[in-house]
């Protein structure tokens, strides 16, 4: 029952959505997923907007996925970063935002080392804003595209019993997760050093486990977080060795669950760090699984906030279908 949900401008995060309005947007995914698997992947649904895709951080899954997203729905897009453009002389984030509006732009999807930058922008001007992570704020896509592969695999996500484990505290996708998944009914759990987990966490109905081995004991669903090494100006944990001895996700570990568990991670990996190589490419892995779903995830993002109605989705994907 999707058809009398409704979506603002922009999306800059999960913990504004309600639990319609997330479903909605997995619900529109899932028709879209087929686009993809198409030997001509495009529809038209888009055709005729111009989509601005501005990353000031690194990224490869997010952008890439974005820019096949926009692409299989026939918008126009264009692709900035930091390097080679006006941002490197100096220019602000509303000033760029506005030259670009000057050329007629529809839709910025942003990314941005400052939590609130999506915020912000979005508040500034007219076109549509999409939050592709703002510092240590959220990461809406990548939340809801863990949501849509936890699904996909274990059917509804409500009672779900879902742990987050490593860098809490720096972690965007760890916080839009959480704020999606209790949504959706989903028992969340965090798990990491002392150091890594944000203090009040328990206060959002999340539990805290400080030994990794009670979380494997607990969850049915792992989504490993990596050490935001970059993000980090103080030593929170010993070392690297030491963090893979006490909480890296090994065979090992996970041979002493109760029951299989579906392993996430939003990548990129360190491999041997938070998760052993076996584990990330293991029978019970579904990395790339999310890597794919990401770009249904964006389609329906766009798609919506352009206006697209929730019961037109499966009209949409078979539009100009020869
Ligand atoms: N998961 C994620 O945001 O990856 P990227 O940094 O490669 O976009």
């Amino acid at each position: 029952m999707t058809a009398t949900v409704e979506f603002g401008k922009d999306l800059t995060g999960l913990e504004r959505l309600t639990a319609e309005q997330i479903t909605a947007i997995l619900d529109v995914a899932e028709p879209f997923k087929e686009i993809s698997e198409r030997q001509i992947k495009k529809v038209p649904a888009l055709r005729g907007k111009t989509i601005v895709n501005l990353f000031y951080e690194p990224s490869t899954r997010t952008r890439v996925s974005f820019e096949f997203a926009e692409k299989r729905l026939s918008a126009d897009t264009v692709n900035i970063s930091r390097s080679g453009s006006s941002l490197q002389k100096g220019e602000n984030l509303v000033d760029t935002a506005r030259n670009l509006e000057a050329m007629r732009i529809d839709m910025v999807v942003i990314r941005h080392q400052s939590s609130g930058a999506a915020e912000f922008l979005a508040q500034r001007i007219p076109s549509n804003v999409i939050n592709a992570g703002d510092g240590q704020h959220e990461h809406p896509t990548q939340a809801l595209l863990d949501m849509l592969t936890i699904r996909d695999n274990l059917g509804s996500l409500a009672g779900r019993r879902v742990c987050i484990v490593g860098d809490i505290l720096h972690s965007r996708v760890a916080r839009s997760n959480i704020w999606g998944l209790l949504k959706l009914g989903a028992e969340v759990a965090v798990c990491g050093p002392p150091t890594l987990i944000p203090h009040g966490v328990g206060d959002l109905g999340v539990r805290v486990f400080k030994r990794v081995e009670e979380a494997i004991e607990w969850a049915e669903i792992l989504n490993v977080l990596r050490l935001q090494l970059e993000r980090m100006h103080a030593g929170y944990v010993p070392s690297l060795r030491e963090y893979n001895r006490v909480f890296g996700i090994s065979e090992a570990r996970l041979e002493k669950a109760p029951r299989d568990i579906l392993i996430l991670h939003p990548g990129p990996m360190n491999r041997g760090v938070e998760i052993d190589s076996h584990v990330a490419d293991g029978p019970h892995s579904v990395i790339l699984d999310q890597v794919t779903n990401g770009v249904a995830v964006r389609m329906a993002v766009l798609y919506l906030l352009a206006g697209g109605s929730p019961d037109r989705a499966e009209a949409a994907k078979q539009e100009d279908r020869s």
